[in-house]
């Protein structure tokens, strides 16, 4: 079904992420017919493009970021769009962009720049009468460095834009599979009863790469691992995890629901956090060497133990693990049910647990592990057998390809929906925790510890559930 007509602006149309994502993304959207035909994308930047050399751009960029390229649908899809020249900071193109947009249809503005700008081009969009209150404004991560820094970037755009505008990306929450967390939890009738606890021993959540900091040595040594993946996309799955059934699928029901999870976190002690930072060998370079940074502090890993404040968690544990150059890209939620209450089996037989588990990328899907009788004459001996569905198989051949990201996200902008989308309020509440964990280890000085590349961290995380008696699930 398409959408309703629209103009897209991509402030920074010609940067990495409009070509890595934003643009790809809207030509599957295109493919899929979502598009209208009369819809606009207007890339906006400093250069001075025409509109057939921003085309050419957005030509390598598909080409190069989608499987499979239809060169007459591709031309189709870049007939729809334009190209302005843009001063951020001066007067150049704004009264040429206050002549091309149709203020008849839905417009949204994609702040696809540094932070530093999104004050300039909330002004100038205001100043130049080409914002109204009917527009969206779209912004991306990193939003602050922390709470003060986050506080003062929703000022700057609250001068200018209502919430209801504001769509603050995290681009997890576009996944597939994490949006089948609310699904799951929601939408079946078998596991929101055992949600607590009493059933749920702990909660894993991984979030493995194996690729380092690629060439982003600049912008990743000033945040590490916390500020790059936990106060973000890591709490973001926990929020959805741990929330409370909000009383409709609404953006604000939703939202309302996760900043009560946030708000509950307890402050973490430090014997609770492990941080790492990965070691060259084998032909790979080190974080150090990667940052060009030989002293550097940061962390490119952490594992730490959460807990959330409230009557349905209280005594749950949830482990958090997030690290660069780990050995899979894998990453996975994992509820780990607590022992029968009374088993009538004896020995062994005794000791069998459920775990669900939820695995996000790759290989989308989640199981669920069962005990049942092992088949055959032996007596009765239990063994575990996971009840598996991955997503792929389940949809069949033809739906192989699990639609990126940014795909929905930026169809939910311009259909209005902003369930998928961070709240201010959130934001803050995310950094309001993360904060006071930083500043101890600024104040001590902390040194991560270091890790071999390709493996599972350092040797401390393990250690960190070991002592409670648990275990991390192996990446792979
Ligand atoms: C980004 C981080 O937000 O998410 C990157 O800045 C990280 O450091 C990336 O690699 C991970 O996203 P994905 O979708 O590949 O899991």
């Amino acid at each position: 079904i398409p959408v309703d007509d629209f103009d897209l602006v991509i402030f920074g149309g010609s940067g990495d992420l409009a070509k890595r994502k934003i643009l790809p993304g809207l030509y599957r959207r295109f493919v899929a017919g979502q598009m209208p035909e009369t819809a606009r994308i207007i890339g906006a930047a400093r250069s001075d493009y025409s509109d057939d050399d921003y085309r050419q751009v957005a030509r390598e960029a598909v080409e190069e970021h989608v499987s499979e390229v239809d060169q007459e649908v591709l031309s189709a899809f870049l007939g729809q769009i334009h190209y302005l020249a843009i001063d951020a900071k001066g007067d150049k193109g704004w009264s040429e962009l206050r002549d091309l947009i149709r203020f008849e249809v839905i417009n949204a503005f994609y702040f696809s720049v540094a932070p530093s700008l999104f004050g300039d081009l909330a002004e100038r969009l205001h100043s130049n009468k080409i914002a109204d209150k009917n527009s969206r404004v779209v912004v991306e991560k990193p939003f602050g460095r922390d709470l003060e820094t986050a506080q003062a970037l929703n000022e700057t755009l609250a001068a200018h834009f209502k919430e209801r505008q504001i769509y603050r990306i995290d681009h997890y929450l576009g996944k597939e599979t994490v949006q089948n967390l609310m699904a799951v939890r929601f939408g079946n009738v078998l596991f929101e009863p055992l949600w607590k606890t009493h059933y749920i021993d702990h909660i894993q959540i991984t979030v493995a790469e194996e690729i380092g900091v690629e060439g982003r040595g600049e912008y990743y040594d000033k945040s590490g691992a916390m500020r790059d993946m936990v106060q973000n996309h890591m709490m973001q799955l926990l929020c959805l995890i741990a929330m409370e059934p909000p009383s409709v699928f609404g953006s604000d029901a939703v939202r309302d629901e996760k900043l009560k999870v946030i708000r509950a976190l307890q402050p973490v002690s430090n014997h609770e956090i492990v941080r790492g930072q990965y070691d060259g060998g084998e032909g790979l370079t080190s974080y150090r060497e990667d940052v060009d940074n030989p002293r550097s502090h940061t962390e490119s890993f952490i594992a730490l133990k959460v807990h959330c404040a409230n009557w349905r968690w209280a005594g749950v544990p949830f482990y958090l693990r997030t690290g660069k150059r780990l050995k899979a890209r894998s990453s996975e939620i994992t509820v780990v049910f607590k022992d029968l209450a009374h088993s009538i089996f004896e020995g062994d037989e005794a000791r069998h647990r459920n775990i669900l588990s939820i695995r996000l990328q790759p290989n989308e899907g989640m199981d669920l592990q069962v005990t049942i009788k092992e088949p055959g004459p032996g007596g009765m001996r239990l063994i575990d057998v996971p009840l598996d569905m991955t997503f792929a198989d389940a949809l069949g051949p033809d739906n192989d390809e699990i639609p990126d990201a940014y795909e929905r996200l930026i169809m939910d902008v311009i259909r209005g929906n902003q369930t998928l989308f961070m709240r201010g309020d959130e934001v803050e509440a995310a950094w309001a925790w993360t904060d006071p964990i930083i500043e101890g280890w600024q104040e001590r000085g902390d040194v991560p510890k270091p890790y071999d590349s390709c493996s599972a961290g350092p040797e401390d995380a393990m250690m960190l559930m070991h002592r409670d008696g648990r275990r991390w699930r192996d990446i792979k």
